[in-house]
């Protein structure tokens, strides 16, 4: 894979810059769906089958692999490759545009697509942790700086956001998503469309948006990527679908199947998902494009004979494109063969040539397929672009417990400080997963961000204590990312005795704990929530010096802390390249701490799963003790996220006792923030329906609110509930419906709200 590290970093004024953080206004009017359409049918009236096969296939580009390279360059001027992935080097981009423009017979421009997760140059906190914000609008910013950068590179796609419900944290791609929630995750899909999209497809600085894995992905059997998912249609409709039809709602101009078989069905050929979901029931007009290799491996599920016969299969089930395998042969190669046999039609092949060719239409390839490699380096330099990532992250950042308010930390009364911990100065894992083109240097760790916080005026004694032993996996993302990664490794004895000198030394100990970034992301499941290594005795040794103690989590997923309890717990997620700036304004109080938990957190890993949205059933008194050995409450409640103010809630009020399901109803409450400084809350309102077809959910998000309020101020909010609240997906009726019952509505700051009031709904 490239790592490139375009030019020199010029600095642009910031008010120049602001713009490109923002979602731009369009500036020339899209063109019409007839005029697209008719472009490209003009196209594909020219193309052979050959070409037509070579339009619908992308091949990985790994510029660390010569031979690879050498064949990407020969299918690209054959005419046979539509689409290019991992080229990132807009040199490179622009060489082999050149081929396809200058040398194919069409002239027909390569869409270039990438994993920009969460960032690209400006690395932004992992998508988890954007979700923890609870501020759609600010993951709409942040997504838009990736758009920006990897546009100015010469990028039009980038394969995100990722919108699996995760409820299982063993699964390692729950650091891609936005937890466990539908309501919360739709609201997440929509917003990171937005921001990849802009206004809509085709807008300057952006890129198309490919929302993924469709569909189930997250249900994997013990949270072991890849594997099977069985999930009743039920829990499909009403919790793993949800984020898929946001997205295409909002205008996603791409959708990426899954890998996994999903009741028995591999994803990538399953006609039901891709063709009578998604096109026929949402009406989505973008085009569908396989996982990694997807195609190829309906023969590794054992529903495709060979490879032609995965080619025909994927393209019958909906497929428009062939995301090849990383190092063997394309399915879609077969399809002209498939053709001449009849075993699919023109037609067929026609209309994913269609979806892709109107993709480049729209983005206005054909004008403009090359990138200016002067301004790529100017844009992925932009400070505007930290501001945001530095943002992303404070706003990220989750206060689980603070014990005689120990946060925030006063600077002038600290003389001597500990900052212990693997993670305390390791900047490639405080970017997390998924960036390749960061620079290392760049980033802000935690212990860089409190140095420059404090300057000279406290000491500050440091040591990571213990090392994390992380095995290497084989994935196709060794290489050049993995060999730039810092080697955690120490002598952990001496080490952890050090630390425990620095701590009792200190004022305060600030340990930064987790996991390391290769042990989560795809293929990176785990089998314990347990802190890897010898991290526990880290922790417990620092803590039995009685010194104050904050504990700063980087990971993303629920971590086991075996009952160890420090004054401060604050998970910090994987923040980013400004993660370390962000993480010392929370710790002394330049902000205050707002996010909140997109999942619930388990006591430990034989609660899972555990989402809160559970149905009551048998003997709900016992509920809460289903277990013998202990409760199956969670340790902390989805939603869950402590401030440095304090809030409360009051005046719960409905305007309407009794609506029809066409109706709307208006809810508001009054919040006030009771503390002593200015914070933010997130207000969440949550709903039971009492009866009807179905069993519904203890309670369901149905809208949240993050607000700033000023000591003593009180706000009233109001949300709206309508049909499409409280309508769900009912096997009884295989559809969606509105029954008649009694629904109770719950509002408060995390999911175990109190304050309540109920309505009827009622169709005559
Ligand atoms: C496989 C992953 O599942 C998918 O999310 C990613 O976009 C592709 N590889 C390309 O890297």
């Amino acid at each position: 894979m490239k790592t490139s590290q375009p030019g020199p970093r010029a600095a642009r004024s910031t008010a120049a810059t602001q713009a490109s953080a923002q979602p731009s206004p369009p500036s020339a009017a899209p063109p019409s769906d007839a005029v697209v359409r008719a472009r490209a049918e003009a196209l594909i009236a020219r193309m052979t089958p050959e070409e037509k096969a070579g339009q619908i296939t992308q091949y990985f580009d790994f510029l660390t692999a010569q031979d690879e390279a050498k064949r990407v360059s020969t299918e690209v001027a054959a005419g046979r490759a539509g689409s290019l992935l991992f080229v990132a080097d807009p040199v490179e981009i622009n060489r082999l545009q050149r081929i396809a423009v200058e040398q194919t017979r069409l002239g027909i421009p390569l869409l270039f697509g990438y994993d920009l997760i969460h960032g690209f140059r400006t690395i932004l906190p992992v998508p988890l942790a954007m979700a923890a914000s609870w501020d759609p609008d600010l993951v709409e910013r942040a997504q838009a700086v990736a758009a920006a950068e990897a546009r100015a590179v010469g990028l039009h796609w980038a394969f995100a956001p990722m919108v699996d419900i995760a409820r299982d944290p063993r699964w390692g791609r729950m650091i891609e998503g936005a937890g466990e929630d539908p309501y919360l995750g739709a609201a997440m899909a929509a917003a990171q469309v937005r921001g990849f999209q802009g206004p809509y497809l085709g807008s300057p600085d952006r890129v198309i948006a490919g929302p993924k894995h469709f569909a189930g992905y997250g249900a994997a059997l013990g949270g072991r990527d890849y594997d099977e998912v069985n999930l009743s249609d039920n829990e499909l409709w009403n919790v793993y679908l949800p984020p898929f039809k946001a997205a295409v709602d909002a205008g996603a101009g791409n959708i990426m199947t899954a890998y996994m078989g999903l009741n028995g069905v591999p994803a990538t050929g399953n006609h039901w998902l891709l063709t009578d979901v998604l096109r026929k029931a949402w009406g989505f007009a973008g085009f569908v494009v396989t996982d990694a290799g997807a195609a190829a491996s309906l023969q590794t599920h054992g529903v495709a004979r060979d490879l032609a016969d995965a080619g025909v299969k994927a393209l019958s089930a909906g497929v428009d494109m062939e995301m090849a395998p990383p190092f063997g042969e394309a399915a879609f190669k077969t399809l002209p063969g498939a053709l001449a046999a009849g075993r699919i039609t023109t037609p067929q092949l026609d209309d994913a040539v269609r979806r892709v060719l109107e993709a480049k239409i729209r983005l206005g390839l054909f004008e403009q397929p090359y990138v200016d490699v002067a301004r790529a380096s100017e844009v992925l330099a932009d400070p505007a672009h930290r501001a945001v990532a530095r943002q992303a992250a404070e706003r990220s950042a989750v206060l689980l417990r603070n014990e005689g308010a120990l946060l925030p930390l006063d600077p002038h009364a600290l003389r001597r400080i500990a900052v212990l911990g693997p993670l305390a100065d390791a900047a490639r894992e405080t970017v997390g997963p998924w960036v390749f083109q960061q620079d290392d240097s760049e980033t802000v760790t935690v212990l860089a961000g409190i140095r420059a916080r404090l300057g000279d005026a406290v000491r500050i004694d440091t040591t990571p204590g213990v090392s994390i032993p992380a095995r290497q996996f084989s994935s196709i993302f060794e290489g050049p990312e993995h060999a730039r990664a810092p080697r955690i490794a120490v002598d952990d004895d001496a080490e952890i005795e050090r630390a425990v000198n620095y701590a009792r030394g200190a004022d305060v100990a600030i340990v930064v704990l987790g996991e390391a970034q290769i042990m989560i992301g795809e293929n990176a499941s785990r089998s314990s929530l347990d802190l890897p290594g010898r991290q526990q005795q880290l922790l417990d040794a620092v803590l039995a010096t009685a010194t104050p103690t904050v504990v700063l989590l980087m990971s993303a997923r629920p971590l086991d802390l075996r009952g160890s309890a420090p004054q401060a717990l604050m998970t910090i997620w994987y923040p980013g390249s400004q993660g370390g700036a962000a993480v010392a304004g929370l710790l002394f109080g330049d902000v205050a701490p707002g996010g909140k938990l997109p999942f619930n957190w388990p006591r430990n890993i034989g609660q899972l799963p555990l989402p809160y949205a559970r149905l009551n059933s048998h003997q709900p008194s016992s509920a809460e003790q289903r277990y013998w050995n202990e409760p199956n409450t969670p340790l902390y409640a989805f939603g869950y996220g402590l401030s440095y103010s304090s809030f409360s809630y009051a005046k719960l009020h409905i305007d309407r006792q009794k609506i029809t399901p066409a109706e709307r109803m208006s809810v508001s409450v009054e919040l006030t923030n009771t503390g002593r400084r200015v914070a933010d809350e997130v207000a969440q309102l949550y709903i039971h329906q009492r009866y009807g077809a179905s069993a519904r959910p203890v309670r369901e998000l149905k809208g949240f609110q993050r607000v700033t309020l000023a000591p003593g101020e009180t706000r009233t909010l109001r949300f709206t509930l309508g049909p499409e609240h409280l309508r769900y997906w009912t096997a009884s009726a295989r559809a969606f419906v509105h029954d008649d019952s009694v629904f109770d509505v719950f509002v408060g700051g995390d999911s175990s709200a109190s304050l309540s009031a109920s309505f009827e709904v009622c169709k005559a």
